[in-house]
C-alpha cells in the first residue's frame, strides 16, 4: 500500500496504549498514531451526549492537524465503529480499512437494555466491579488462565476513565447506526479480523461484515477473544503487515 500513515483506534473503554504491540512493531516502517478516543484517559472530554459521528469528526481533526491527508484506518470494535462512520463521511482520506472484533450491526432492543442496566450499575458501585466483570466478557479463556497480565492491563486501562466519560461512552455505543446499507460504497482494500472466541462481535458478525465490503478479506485469529491485538499480538500483527504489503 502506498500510504505510510497508520492509525489505529482502540475499543471501548481502553485506550491508545492498547495498542502498544502494534505501535513498536509498525513504527519503524509507518507514521503511527494511537491517539485516545473522546472520554478514554487524555483524549477530547467536551460536554456529552456523544454520539459515534462527533468521534468521527474527531478523528478528522486529529489528520487535519496532523497534515494528513490520507491514512490506513484500523478500528477494534467501538473504534471499528468510528472507523466505518469515517469511511462513509471521508472516503477520500482512507487508503485501507483494519477493522477489528467490530460489527456493522446497530444495537438491538435486548442490547440497548443491557447498556443502559450497566449505566445505572457503573454510577451505583462505581468502575471496578464493572472493570473485573468486562475484562472477564472480553478475553478468552486461554488469555485469562494463561496471560493473567494481560487482564490485568485492561482492568488498569479501563480504571484510568472518569465513571461519567464511561457512561457517555456506552450511550455513544447504544445510539450508533446502522452501518450495513454502505458497506457496498467502500472502494479501498479493507481486511476484517476476528477473535475465534470473540463473544461480544462474534465471528459471524465479521463474516457478515466482510461479505457486504466489496474489496475484503476476513482473518479469524485462534485463541483470542475481543481483543485480538493484545490476545495474540505475533498473530495480529503478520495480518495486518500483510494487508499493507498487498499480499
Ligand atoms: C468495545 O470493545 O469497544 C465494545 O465492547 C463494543 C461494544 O460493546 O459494542
Amino acid at each position: 500500500m502506498e500510504c505510510q500513515n497508520l492509525i489505529f483506534l482502540h475499543g471501548f473503554p481502553l485506550n491508545g496504549s492498547a495498542w502498544e504491540p502494534q505501535f513498536e512493531f509498525f513504527k519503524s516502517k509507518y507514521t503511527v498514531m494511537t491517539p485516545d478516543l473522546r472520554g478514554h484517559r487524555q483524549g477530547p472530554n467536551t460536554h456529552g451526549p456523544w454520539m459515534i459521528a462527533h468521534f468521527a469528526d474527531d478523528l478528522k481533526q486529529m489528520m487535519a492537524n496532523n497534515k494528513m491527508e490520507k491514512a490506513v484506518i484500523c478500528g477494534l470494535s467501538m473504534g471499528g465503529y468510528v472507523a466505518l462512520h469515517f469511511a462513509k463521511q471521508n472516503p477520500e482520506m482512507v487508503a485501507g480499512l483494519i477493522l477489528c472484533d467490530t460489527q456493522a450491526d446497530a444495537d438491538s432492543n435486548e442490547t440497548k437494555d443491557k447498556r443502559y442496566a450497566t449505566i445505572q450499575k457503573i454510577q451505583k458501585d462505581g468502575l471496578n466491579s464493572f472493570a473485573q466483570e468486562f475484562s472477564k466478557s472480553v478475553l478468552c479463556e486461554n488469555t485469562l488462565t494463561k496471560k493473567p497480565e494481560i487482564q490485568k492491563r485492561v482492568i488498569a486501562m479501563i480504571l484510568e476513565n472518569k465513571v461519567e466519560s464511561v457512561c457517555l461512552n456506552i450511550v455513544a455505543l447504544a445510539s450508533r447506526r446502522d452501518s450495513n446499507p454502505y458497506l457496498a460504497e467502500f472502494k479501498f482494500p479493507t481486511l476484517v479480523i476476528v477473535g475465534a472466541e470473540d463473544k461480544i462481535t462474534p465471528v459471524a458478525a465479521s463474516k457478515r461484515l466482510a461479505e457486504g465490503i466489496p474489496n475484503s478479506k476476513l482473518q479469524i485469529i485462534e485463541n483470542a477473544g475481543h481483543f485480538s491485538n493484545l490476545e495474540q499480538p505475533d498473530a495480529f500483527n503478520l495480518c495486518l503487515e500483510k494487508f499493507l504489503v498487498g499480499d
